[in-house]
């Protein structure tokens, strides 16, 4: 049965409706064998990762404009160049040391990054991907080849964190990839969203929440000093928990950063907010209902920075500095960066700059993004929290 695409949506073509049809079958059986429910979180793990079959392992273009979404580094290589700064100032201090990017994407950031080392003479050690999506790891793999031919022995594939890392770790974008519980608060209990079928569709439904969800809404409310209000729908990454004490354990020295759209606890759970951060990105139309478009849209939250900032004090990282994306680049060395602007033609000094206006301006990517950055032992902040550090907002 045709799943239904809302009507402000763009139809998907007859490949991606028949893939998602094969996708949706998939999370009904799950459901099925669930007794007709399954928590959002185990629904959006699988419309973005079952295997051979979600968002994010099939072969969907994703990334860019013949995709669905655009991120930083997709928007312009001024962001891999600052962050390539940033890596090799932190890879000076500790004497020698590798880079981690988890979750690489179509490999963009990888090779820009690789490019402005190689020019600053700061090239690392090895230069470590984690990738969960066998299809996304070829795609990188390709690029590098492409790009960056003479520096992909550098390149190591991971499937799974090392046990150890020195160095620097970075992530752009996957905070906000991690499947998140949906809760509602009912009075003195708390409920937590499922999702169900109806007539081949999906349909919320929901039940008593268990007591791990149960503990992190009260624990959100002791940290408000305050009660939310009946029916305030929002949501919890419970799995960004695991994900950062992971990461924490791996990094033996150095830094961590990560980059993602967000806010603090205060603003994430304010009474104006009742209907919490979920957004979904399909054909470059952003809109809020995850159950359409199975396999086919991606499905993303927006970071509690605060709950990621006390997930990693738990695993014993130290908070290095946060900040608003557009702060990060401009401290961080947008100007060194830029500093050939006057050599370049009219034409790519205009389209760089608009590319720089998408990464800094509050209304685009400058304010909703923001970095966190975490280190183990006894590093100095990056310079690029020079400018703006509100570790004091967490
Ligand atoms: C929105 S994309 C961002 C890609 C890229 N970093 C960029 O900025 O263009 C999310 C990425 O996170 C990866 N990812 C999701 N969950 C992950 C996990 N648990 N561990 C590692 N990577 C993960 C996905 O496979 C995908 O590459």
């Amino acid at each position: 049965m045709p799943q239904y695409t809302p009507p402000s949506l763009p139809r998907p073509d007859e490949a991606g409706r028949s893939h998602s049809e094969r996708v949706a079958a998939h999370i009904r059986e799950c459901i099925e064998a669930a007794g007709g429910r399954i928590g959002f979180a185990e629904f959006m793990h699988h419309a973005l990762y079952a295997p051979g079959l979600g968002y994010y392992v099939a072969g969907a273009a994703k990334f860019g404009e013949a995709g669905d979404f655009i991120t930083a580094p997709e928007v312009s290589g001024v962001f891999g160049a600052v962050l390539a700064r940033q890596c090799a100032e932190t890879i000076g201090e500790l004497g020698h040391g590798a880079i981690l990017e988890i979750g690489a994407g179509s490999g963009k950031l990888a090779a820009d990054m690789l490019e402005a080392l190689e020019a600053l003479g700061a090239l690392p050690e090895t230069y470590r991907i984690l990738e969960v999506s066998a299809d996304l790891r070829e795609r990188q793999q390709d690029l590098l080849a492409e790009r960056v031919p003479h520096l992909v022995d550098r390149v190591v594939w991971l499937t799974g964190l090392p046990e150890s890392h020195r160095g620097v770790i970075v992530a752009n974008e996957v905070l906000d990839a991690l499947p998140v519980e949906r809760f509602v608060r009912r009075g003195d209990g708390v409920s937590r969203q499922c999702v169900a079928v109806s007539n081949g569709d999906f349909r919320w439904d929901e039940e008593p929440a268990g007591d791990n969800l149960t503990r992190a809404v009260t624990s959100i409310e002791a940290h408000l000093g305050r009660a939310l209000p009946d029916g305030f729908t929002s949501e919890v990454s419970l799995a960004s928990v695991n994900w950062i004490a992971d990461v924490a354990a791996s990094l033996t020295d150095g830094v961590v950063l990560l980059f993602d759209y967000g806010v603090t606890r205060r603003e994430y759970y304010a009474e104006d907010r009742p209907e919490g951060w979920l957004r979904c990105h399909f054909r470059h139309h952003a809109h809020n209902d995850p159950l359409v478009l199975a396999g086919i849209q991606d499905i993303t939250a927006w970071v509690d920075f605060t709950a990621v900032a006390e997930s990693a004090g738990a695993a014993g990282l130290d908070i290095a500095g946060f900040s608003a994306q557009a702060q990060f680049l401009i401290a961080g060395g947008l100007d060194a960066v830029m500093a050939d602007f006057g050599t370049l033609s009219l034409e790519q000094q205009l389209e760089l700059s608009q590319q720089i206006k998408t990464l800094t301006l509050p209304g685009e990517m400058g304010e909703n993004f923001k970095c966190l950055a975490l280190r183990r032992g006894d590093m100095s902040a990056p310079s690029a929290f020079a400018l703006a550090d509100r570790t004091h907002t967490l």
